[in-house]
């Protein structure tokens, strides 16, 4: 995860999400062909134990039914429109994303995987999302290449247990608040990478340069202004996740 010498690399924030539905194939397809260096998502567990790509604890905002993701089967959650009436989009599973970002060959785009709602969970979402990523050789202790998948996660107790069970997985602990990632958070979790908010970042930029004192990376989220950017790049940010990863790319490659 370490910095790009043109400037931080682009993560497509839920897919193209301005451009097309957030977490839908579609709107991975277009990051891969925007040229995103990296797509993040969101997971949750469903009651029936399969891992899935939703944002909210609801699927009411982003799709055509309601309910709660974690009090639904799978098969219940499967049946609605994660799209719309013009571009209908099925439910998006962790398996399928990851297949989409391996089966891409232009450059090996990373996944930053954040787990929701560790509380609800327990480590049992840590450990699936563990399991799905082996399937593909990813995070194993025998495994070639630990490169191509993030874990991240608001909660400390789940960045931890992570570093516990896949060491040489990257890991992120985000957090909204310039005070908690400027004390040594991420430190003290092991974490290799702090996760600020743009809103904390404005707050309080030396937190790049603490965390690269103590050899961490940087992943800033959400970045969708010119201005902020430009500021990810002088301060030498590592990744910007972004709704707009054409745009923002297209911006970095102006300079
Ligand atoms: O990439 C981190 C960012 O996605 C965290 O906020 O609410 O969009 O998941 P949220
Ligand atoms: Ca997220």
């Amino acid at each position: 995860m370490s910095p790009d010498r043109r400037g931080p690399l682009v993560v497509a924030h839920r897919g193209a999400s301005a451009a097309k539905k957030e977490h839908t194939l579609a709107a991975y397809d277009l990051a891969l062909r925007e040229g995103a260096d990296g797509v993040e998502c969101d997971v949750r567990l469903t009651r029936d134990g399969h891992i899935v790509c939703v944002h909210d604890r609801r699927v009411d905002r982003t799709s055509n039914g309601t309910g709660i993701v974690s009090e639904m089967d799978f098969a219940d959650l499967a049946r609605l429109n994660y799209g719309d009436d013009d571009e209908p989009a099925e439910l998006l599973t962790l398996h399928d994303l990851i297949a989409l970002v391996l089966d891409w060959t232009s450059k090996p785009v990373k996944l930053f995987i954040e787990t929701k709602h560790p509380v609800r969970y327990g480590s049992l979402i840590e450990s699936t999302v563990l399991a799905e990523l082996h399937k593909f050789g990813i995070g194993a202790p025998a495994s070639a290449d630990h490169s191509r998948a993030v874990i991240m996660s608001f909660a400390p107790s789940a960045v931890w247990r992570v570093r516990r069970s896949a060491p040489m997985l990257p890991t992120v602990l985000l957090g909204d608040s310039s005070h908690y990632l400027g004390g040594g958070a991420a430190t003290t979790v092991g974490a290799t990478a702090v996760g600020p908010s743009i809103r904390a970042l404005r707050e309080h930029p030396a937190i790049i340069d603490r965390a690269a004192a103590s050899g961490r990376a940087s992943y800033v989220w959400t970045v969708d202004e010119k201005e902020d950017v430009d500021l990810c790049r002088e301060l030498g940010v590592g990744w910007i996740a972004t709704n707009h990863p054409g745009r923002t790319r297209a911006w970095l490659e102006s300079k």
